[in-house]
């Protein structure tokens, strides 16, 4: 698939992923935008920025904000949460920005096993010094967070085969081999564990994770009732009648460096 296409997956329902599933993420956001060094004046741009919270926080922190992703309907909302900053459509793998723009550049849960190429072009609108933050979900800490990926990956084999090739960025080495590939230096491994707020209801979370990218190939596959089915099924058992819909995510992430 082409990154022109993203939209149509990612964008279809950009509204719900704007305000029922990428709020929250927000701890995620917090936790890396604080060991980033997220700041007034940084120069700061989010990679897959999806509708934009993550650019919209550093935006409140005093950051320069720019942002890009391949759906225009979520660049849209990220563009009206950050109306001061450089929100672009456009793909990873080809950044529109000079060499040595940015002090800072994060990526949450977009740049994955098979986007080598999107490292690169971070690490070529760092400036020496700056810094990368990736996250991605780890392979060796199960959290009940992980059921949404297997929920979708059990009623579609497409998802199931690209899941695995996506994910293998949290193997053993695998980040940090792309990041030294791109000139940069790796630090250590961090966890980010909070809990994901799904929503007053079971449904509340079913309707925010059709707007997942993921989601609609499966939909395509087999149909949006068993993609909902799956899903109710998989969390009505972390329901609770007084807090609603709680799921422990662990979130893993990595801070490399362009050396000076
Ligand atoms: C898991 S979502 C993460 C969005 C956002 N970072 C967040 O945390 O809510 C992945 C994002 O990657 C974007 N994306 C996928 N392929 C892309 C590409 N080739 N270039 C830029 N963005 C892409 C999608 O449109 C989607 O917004």
């Amino acid at each position: 698939m082409g990154w022109e296409e993203v939209d149509e997956g990612w964008g279809r329902l950009a509204r719900d992923w704007a305000y029922l599933m990428e709020p929250s993420f927000w701890p995620e956001f917090d936790q890396v935008l604080r060991d980033a060094g997220v700041g007034e004046g940084t120069r700061y741009l989010d990679v897959c920025c999806g509708s934009g919270l993550a650019a919209q926080m550093a935006g409140r922190r005093g950051a320069v904000v720019h942002g890009l992703d391949a759906s225009q309907r979520l660049t849209a909302i990220a563009a009206a949460r950050s109306p001061d900053g450089d929100i672009r459509y456009g793909d990873m793998h080809d950044l529109p920005w000079e060499d040595e723009s940015f002090d800072v550049v994060t990526s949450f849960r977009g740049i994955w096993g098979a986007n080598d190429q999107a490292v690169v072009e971070a690490a070529r609108v760092l400036k020496p010094g700056g810094t990368l933050a990736v996250t991605f979900l780890p392979m060796d800490e199960p959290a009940p967070f992980d059921q949404w990926w297997v929920s979708i990956a059990k009623v579609s084999d497409h998802e199931k085969e690209v899941g695995q090739i996506l994910g293998s960025i949290g193997a053993e080495g695998r980040v940090e081999e792309m990041c030294e590939a791109a000139g940069l230096v790796p630090g250590e491994r961090q966890w980010i564990r909070f809990e994901f707020e799904g929503g007053p209801e079971v449904e509340d979370f079913v309707r925010a994770s059709l707007s997942a990218g993921p989601t609609y190939t499966a939909v395509q596959e087999r149909g949006q009732d068993d993609v909902e089915d799956a899903l109710r099924r998989d969390f009505t058992p972390l329901w609770d009648e007084a807090l609603g819909l709680r799921i422990g995510v662990v979130v893993e992430y990595l801070v490399a460096t362009k050396p000076t």
